[in-house]
């Protein structure tokens, strides 16, 4: 990948030429063309969409709808009848969990593992007090993975719920998303399962239908597109019998006073109020940005930068390092999580930044882990297209001189 050719689409690289920018898990950069998708909706034809007959507003929802066949067929759905647009991913397991509030009664038990960020921890926490139900949280291995044993043990026949994430925003490990849900269903097969896919588009290929889960939620922020559009995928049968959680306007076909109020088909039942039009036209281009570099050509990538970055951070710190997350490179997406003996990450992502360098630092909105760890906070790189060798280096020369500071005090 040429990543010196990749900057050059990316014009936050224009207005900061010595930026390194490691913090793409919390959200990615945004190339030109994602940014004149959004301008263009909103200078040349920013109108609604499904309601005007006038040809703008036609063309604002051929252009929206287009985006949502095009995520269909980028995360290989069976139709763009399973996508519905929210506003993020945590808009997107909210959803998920109104939506199935009705299947859950006292007694039941929900499913969550303890790599969960707080978007995928709060909502199912919430529903359980709400329920009287019981919320189980499955465990890690030593190596920051999930142990499917144990996972496996806790599902029973009151399962109605397990939620897990795809990739961790914090360990980087990459779920077996399809042998996990393949084992919830051999032992209940009327189990519901929602995949967080947020750390994983952008970064690995997608295949929901391979998944076989029943929803998967992400963002499109951190797949080169804008902040607030988030997508819920979930399977056309399930959706069909879901009554709608939020109400207003575009969402029904007919509103009775006495007679009964019909709703549109899913997924526009799902959808009350106007949209985020732009940012989903903006999602589009995202996606064809992704589709012409190549999901499993940005997965390579990644993926030797992740490896060459462990290898460097392991050989220059030794033993003052702590890293947490898979060893096994295959497991291992791109996000570094760390701890340096003696040095606070507040003033690692503190120091860093003085010298251009954006990582992210804290517990990454997943207390609970770091609380398992036994760590307050983590400091944590990740990494996108537009990142090389050279941005691990700059990295560890300055960590090297942090550690020198902190050591001479
Ligand atoms: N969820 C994002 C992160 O992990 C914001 O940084």
């Amino acid at each position: 990948m040429n990543t010196s050719e990749i900057k050059t689409r990316f014009p936050i690289f224009q207005h900061h030429p010595e930026l390194v920018y490691l913090d793409s898990a919390a959200t990615s950069l945004k190339p030109q063309t994602v940014i004149d998708a959004e301008r263009e909706y909103l200078e040349e034809y920013s109108t609604n969409v499904g309601r005007g007959l006038y040809p703008l507003a036609e063309k604002a929802t051929e252009k929206f709808e287009a985006v949502r066949e095009k995520v269909a067929r980028h995360i290989k759905a069976a139709g763009s009848q399973e996508i519905i647009f929210t506003s993020s991913t945590t808009g997107s397991i909210n959803l998920a969990a109104d939506l199935l509030n009705h299947t859950v009664n006292n007694g039941d038990n929900l499913i969550i593992t303890a790599m969960e960020h707080h978007s995928n921890f709060l909502p199912w926490q919430e529903l359980v007090r709400q329920k009287n139900a019981d919320l189980r949280v499955a465990p890690l291995t030593q190596t920051g993975e999930l142990d499917l044993g144990i996972l496996q043990n806790l599902v029973d026949a009151r399962t109605k719920i397990v939620a897990f994430t795809a990739v961790s925003n914090v360990l980087g490990t990459i779920n077996p998303v399809q042998e996990i849900v393949t084992i919830i269903k051999n032992i209940n097969p009327h189990t519901l399962i929602l995949v967080d896919a947020a750390q994983a588009t952008g970064s690995i290929p997608l295949d929901v239908t391979r998944w076989n889960a029943d929803l998967v939620a992400f963002s499109a922020h951190k797949m080169f597109g804008p902040t607030g559009v988030g997508v819920l995928y979930g399977k056309s049968h399930l959706l069909e019998k879901l009554r709608p959680v939020t109400f207003g306007g575009n969402m029904v076909l007919d509103v009775g006073q006495a007679s009964e109020t019909i709703y549109k088909e899913a997924p526009t039942r799902f959808e009350a109020g106007t949209p985020n039009i732009g940012g989903v036209i903006a999602l589009g281009a995202a996606l064809d940005y992704i589709e012409n570099l190549g999901p499993a050509n940005i997965r390579g990538h990644e993926k030797n930068l992740t490896d060459h970055a462990l290898k460097r951070l392991q050989e220059t710190f030794r033993n003052d390092i702590r890293i947490i997350g898979p060893i096994n490179p295959e497991r291992h997406g791109s996000i570094i999580s760390f701890a340096l003996n003696g040095i606070h990450p507040h003033d690692i992502a503190h120091l860093l930044g003085e010298k251009n360098i954006c990582i992210r630092a804290g517990h990454h909105c997943a207390a609970p882990l770091h609380r398992a760890l036994g760590l307050d906070a983590t400091t944590r790189i990740s990494f996108s297209v537009y990142n090389n060798e050279d941005d691990v280096e700059k990295l560890i020369g300055v960590l090297k001189e942090i550690q020198k500071m902190f050591l001479m005090k």
